[in-house]
């Protein structure tokens, strides 16, 4: 389940936006105390090949990045209160996991220091020339409760980021 979260601030999650996601957060309480998954020891896990589910939709509504998936599905979830994102937490320049950045507000690669804003975008000049790449979300319906299952061979780069799957709109409460 998903109890740790990161949350953003709503001039910056605004500010990386772009075109492709219209956003609109409404609060940027914490939920839980912030983790990074820089923080947690252990190697990550290898990317899944199979489709897993990270929860209830209840658990994304408020705004902020989520990692308790980081290091065990190589999963950032990233919530707006009203859409939610799937990063794949694999660095394009050549695959190491990445860090959030709380104050920074940016993932950071450790290996080469390249760096994401938050829609997974990477810095000018940074080693890292692709944007992270996006999993499929999609609501399930699992012992009867409406879950999010997250594909991770159902992938989506930048040109992609407004097709269906690639983003996943929390439906009402
Ligand atoms: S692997 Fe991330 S910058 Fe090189």
């Amino acid at each position: 389940m998903a109890s740790e979260t990161v949350m953003i601030s709503r001039r910056t999650f605004h500010q990386v936006a772009g075109a492709c996601v219209t956003l609109t957060i409404l609060g940027c309480d914490r939920r839980d105390a912030p983790a990074s998954a820089s923080t947690k020891p252990g190697k990550p896990a290898e990317v899944p090949t199979a489709p897993f589910t990270v929860g209830p939709v209840e658990q994304f509504r408020k705004p902020g990045v989520y990692d308790p998936f980081a290091r065990t599905h190589r999963l950032w979830l990233v919530s707006d209160g009203r859409r939610l994102l799937a990063l794949l937490n694999v660095c394009t320049h050549a695959g190491c996991a990445i860090d959030w950045k709380d104050k920074e507000h940016i993932w950071s690669c450790p290996c080469h220091r390249s760096t994401f804003d938050l829609q997974g975008r990477p810095a000018a000049g940074d080693k890292a020339k692709r944007p992270l790449e996006r999993l499929a979300l999609a609501l399930v319906t699992e012992q009867g409760q409406p879950v999010i299952r997250i594909d991770p061979n159902h992938r989506f780069d930048e040109p992609e980021w407004n097709e269906p799957g690639a983003f996943l709109d929390l439906p009402s409460p």
